[in-house]
């Protein structure tokens, strides 16, 4: 068996770039998500990110969920990232790096251009003094699709003059951008501004990131990675289908108590979605 240990998100990212396609990002929130996403890079040969949210690292805890990532990579036959997403405070990256986190995100998007810029240079320096690279959001995603209709998301978008600047001042090493896509959508219903994405890469060298892709056209997605997409965050469609399937299993069995049954099912529906999502991402293969 080849033994791999976690490896960081930043030659996984900057391979993608090269190669036009995007590296898979999804969320775990227990260990049968995390489990149904290794076991789909696995069955794919597809390299992957598995995140915990800050909220996720609350809810379960970062360390523990930590670990399990890191023992399911050791294992793995494919390469696996183990990755912050949505740290909106210092405190937690610092956690997360101090937990075997091999990619950090610092999300300063609530914050004014100069603040944003500060934090996230601050993450920079500690993350990169321990060789771990750090993702960071320019332009607003919203995270409450009641919020706001597809059409007001052009006053969040990211311009790529302030990208070039932002990701010059801080040393970020990949960037998640405002395109077209909000957070929590389950319906795939939003296109992204390919056009926006293309300037935003002809103008930055960093990886650029996808989040909310959960609520885009699976055919918007295919064209922003071949704009310059090479890392594409899913979380609500694959908890849609996890939780999906659990429902439809204590539905047909009103008196199931025993939660592996249940939890299985979950898990398999999701790795099902996860596997989809790589062939649409072009990751397939590229273990
Ligand atoms: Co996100
Ligand atoms: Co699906």
């Amino acid at each position: 068996m080849v033994v791999l240990p976690l490896v960081t998100t930043k030659e996984m990212l900057i391979k993608a770039r090269e190669e036009s396609y995007a590296v898979g990002a999804f969320n775990a929130n227990n260990i049968e998500m995390a489990q149904g996403i290794v076991s789909a890079a696995e069955e794919e040969e597809a390299p992957v990110i598995i995140q915990v949210s800050q909220s996720g690292g609350q809810y379960a805890g970062f360390e523990e969920l930590g670990a399990v990532v890191k023992i399911l990579a050791r294992k793995a036959r494919v390469p696996v990232a183990l990755h912050l997403d949505h740290g909106t405070e210092y405190k937690y990256n610092l956690l997360s790096l101090r937990y075997g986190f091999t990619s950090l995100m610092f999300d300063g998007s609530q914050l004014d251009f100069e603040e944003n810029i500060k934090i996230t240079s601050q993450i920079v320096k500690a993350a990169h003094s321990a060789d771990i690279p750090v993702e960071a959001e320019l332009g607003k995603i919203p995270k409450n699709p009641d919020e706001f209709s597809l059409d007001e998301l052009k006053q969040f978008m990211t311009e790529p003059e302030e990208a070039l600047e932002f990701v010059r001042r801080t040393g970020v090493d990949s960037l998640a951008v405002s395109v077209g896509s909000m957070h929590k959508m389950t319906i795939q219903e939003a296109k992204l501004d390919i056009e926006r994405i293309k300037k935003i890469k002809e103008t930055v060298t960093v990886p650029l990131v996808l989040h909310g892709a959960s609520g885009v056209t699976d055919e918007s997605v295919v064209k922003a990675i071949k704009a310059g997409i090479s890392k594409v965050n899913v979380h609500t469609h694959i908890a849609k289908g996890f939780t999906g399937e659990v429902r439809k299993t204590l539905n047909d069995n009103p008196e199931m108590v025993d939660l592996r049954k249940y939890l299985a099912d979950g898990r398999e529906q999701l790795k099902n979605e996860v596997k989809q999502k790589m062939r649409i991402f072009k990751a397939s293969g590229k273990a």
